[in-house]
């Protein structure tokens, strides 16, 4: 394991105004994404569309990585480049989904773990020949009314995070563990920080069993929010507080950054919400984003499908990566989503 060479690469994608695009949706998940802008989903459909997100000028100052599914980081741009080297070539630093999704937890009815173990240092291997830098995990944890998640199932979705980013560190490719308590459902905010609360401290105590070093990795967790059916909505500023109380208390310093998912959330609030932590810093890690929907919903609304939209699809992608890139600087306001 090289310890400084993981460290820079995490270092750079967290570095001043700068954070993730999360563009590594699987081929069902931009399927749906598609549907809602009534454009099929095709190889080619979906290559054009990352070319779209890949190539939007200025997008550099703000993004550090980009993280891909596994066909687009076998695409190539229109002129034959691998979309792994043009972003490479632009100071961005490509990664690579590697969880094959979540499936439902044996004799755990209720609860899901994440898979993809199997065979997953040799797809590391190749996914480095391919240019990845930095690799994504994702685990998904239900809160509902009752007794879901359990336990069990967070600690086996816990197990099944540091599996994986032992074997990204063994080879040198920076982990993102991302952790994600679900927005789904009626709970409340006290409910979501509890449940976040119990899911950090089992995935850092794994990581720590596991041996992997924290100064080499990325967190990409949810925020602590009340599910989208909780009568109870709570304020930017609460939502702030509340992220920030339980982060402080769950993860070590030596992290170099936490990268927030949007995980449903509006573009505008997700924006926000990334804004009043930063504005309350410094903490003790790099307090960033790493959004699929709340980067990309703008984009799909401005392209539709269509070549004539592409200048107003990248001026709409630009446009969310900088306002996000001054929420880095806790110097956002709402205001500024009226402006071009
Ligand atoms: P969202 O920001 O849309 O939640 O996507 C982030 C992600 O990578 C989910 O795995």
């Amino acid at each position: 394991m090289n310890i400084r060479e993981l460290k820079s690469v995490a270092n750079a994608i967290v570095a001043r105004q700068k954070g993730v695009l999360a563009a590594d949706e699987s081929s069902p998940t931009i399927k749906k994404r598609f549907d809602s802008i009534k454009i099929e989903s095709t190889e080619e459909n979906r290559r054009r569309y990352r070319e779209i997100l890949f190539t939007t000028e200025g997008i550099e100052r703000y993004i550090g990585g980009i993280i891909l599914f596994d066909e687009t980081l076998r695409q190539r741009t229109r002129d034959g480049t691998l979309f792994a080297k043009l972003l490479s070539s632009r100071g961005i630093a490509p990664g690579i989904k590697v969880d094959k999704g979540a499936k439902a937890l044996a004799l755990y009815p209720g609860d899901k773990v994440a898979e993809g173990l199997d065979g997953l240092r040799e797809r590391l291997a190749e996914y480095k020949q391919l240019g990845a830098k930095f690799a994504k995990w994702r685990a998904v944890i239900e809160i509902n009314e009752h007794d879901i998640p359990s336990a069990f199932g967070i600690r086996a979705n816990a197990h099944a995070l540091a599996r994986y980013a032992a074997l990204c560190q063994e080879i040198d490719l920076v982990p993102i563990v991302e952790p994600e308590v679900l927005m789904d459902g009626t709970h409340d905010i006290d409910r979501c920080e509890v449940v976040t609360s119990r899911v950090l401290e089992a995935v850092f105590a794994e990581l720590d069993a596991h041996r992997v070093v924290f100064d080499g990795m990325l967190l990409k967790p949810n925020m602590v929010i009340p599910g989208m059916k909780c009568p109870q909505q709570a304020g930017v500023q609460q939502v702030a507080e509340a992220t920030l109380r339980c982060l402080r208390r769950y993860v070590p310093a030596a992290v170099p950054g936490i990268v927030f998912l949007s995980g449903g959330q509006s573009a505008e609030d997700a924006t926000d919400h990334l804004n009043a932590m930063n504005a309350m810093g410094p903490q003790p890690w790099q307090v960033s984003f790493s959004y699929g929907r709340a980067l990309q919903a703008p984009v799909l609304a401005a392209w539709k499908g269509q070549e004539s939209n592409v200048a107003a699809a990248q001026k709409a992608l630009l446009k969310r990566c900088q306002l996000n890139g001054l929420a880095r600087d806790g110097k956002y306001a709402r205001a500024m989503e009226a402006g071009e």
